[in-house]
């Protein structure tokens, strides 16, 4: 029985191309700045984002901190939102070991955080107050729904944080369904932020890996800051060479995760016992709630393992499916049926 996995597009395995990539790889060490394939993502990555430099990581937990250590000293204040990746599954990082203190706000339901709020938020010169230093953003927005920023959005972020003097940091982890599901290019959504991370391990479907992009001396300090937390690597050209072939093919084919998540969300809304906000789909993300309380949302999921449906639980009623590479129209079918099934028995 084939498993269909539709718990995150973190579970994507790498491509044929990405493995011979990986395997006729060029090598050095890249903590001399001499792995080839290391240098080449890198300068295709910021050119992707528009940005004069960039610096490969090991994770997009690690971008984010990398970038917070580079905007911001110790005592020093980011403004995110509450629903946030970076304030809710990142371990406290920036606190833990920045000792930067995160000042969270509401994010709307569709990603976006108040402009009057964070404006509100902004500290005053004041020795009782942290100083506020930066903004970050998240595109799309994994817990709401995957929710698209727009440019417009983002450039007026960017625009109060430059009359208040912050920097603008997008954790852009799928930045390129945004892109795609906006029909930009990516450019679009990164030029108004200072720095932007995204992940090559997620729709991309890269084995590791995510970017740091930002100017010139902002990496380079940031190449600094990734030794401090022991992520230099050194023949991580391993790992670049999937990550070309993932920016060169992996992109343009994000439209097809979308319009199976559409699939999924629109089959979901048919099945008696489970309760959707169709609307709210835009990309790969489905958010989708059991809608009697007493049905136990942790014995569907176990009951899906049994039919070879793999979906994750994220809160007391709530359910989380993601489509990515290596689910087809054919396998949401099969996944709605098991659905179907579980809750007709229920
Ligand atoms: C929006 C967002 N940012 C950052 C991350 C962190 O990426 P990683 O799991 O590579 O650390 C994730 C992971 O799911 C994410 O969804």
């Amino acid at each position: 029985m084939k498993t269909i996995d539709l718990r995150s597009d973190t579970v994507t395995l790498p491509t044929q191309a990405m493995r011979e990539a990986i395997y006729h790889a060029e090598l050095g060490d890249d903590v001399f700045g001499e792995d080839p394939t290391t240098n080449r993502l890198e300068k295709i990555a910021a050119e992707r984002m528009g940005k004069e430099a960039a610096i490969m990581v090991v994770s997009g937990t690690m971008g984010n901190l990398v970038s917070v250590l580079t905007h911001c000293r110790r005592g020093e204040e980011v403004i995110l939102g509450d629903q946030s990746h970076m304030f809710l599954y990142e371990a406290g990082s920036m606190s833990a070991v920045g000792g930067i203190h995160p000042h969270t706000i509401a994010n709307q339901p569709d990603g976006t955080i108040r402009l009057k709020n964070i404006e509100a938020a902004i500290r005053s010169s004041n020795v009782h107050f942290p100083r506020s230093r930066l903004i970050c953003l998240e595109n799309t927005h994994n817990r709401c729904y995957g929710s698209v920023l727009t440019p417009q959005y983002t450039e007026s972020v960017a625009k109060l944080a430059g009359e208040r003097g912050l920097r603008v940091h997008l954790d852009g982890a799928r930045v390129f369904n945004a892109a795609v599901a906006l029909g930009l290019d990516v450019t679009e959504l990164t030029r108004h932020a200072d720095s932007v991370s995204f992940c090559l391990s997620k729709g991309l479907s890269s084995p590791v890996g995510s970017l740091v992009c930002g100017s010139s001396q902002f990496i380079a300090e940031a190449r600094r800051n990734r030794k401090v937390l022991g992520g230099g690597m050194r023949q991580s050209g391993i790992i670049a060479a999937a990550g070309i072939a993932a920016l060169e093919q992996m992109v343009d084919r994000l439209a097809e995760d979308h319009e199976n998540a559409k699939r999924l969300a629109e089959g979901i809304a048919r099945i008696p016992g489970l309760s959707i906000e169709l609307n709210r789909i835009q990309t790969n993300i489905v958010y989708f709630d059991v809608a009697d309380d007493r049905f136990d949302a942790g014995a569907l999921v176990k009951q899906l393992v049994g039919r070879g449906v793999k979906i994750l639980q994220v809160g007391p009623g709530r359910l989380r499916a993601v489509t990515h590479y290596g689910i087809n129209a054919e396998d949401i079918d099969l996944a709605l049926a098991a659905m179907s099934e579980v809750m007709a028995k229920s």
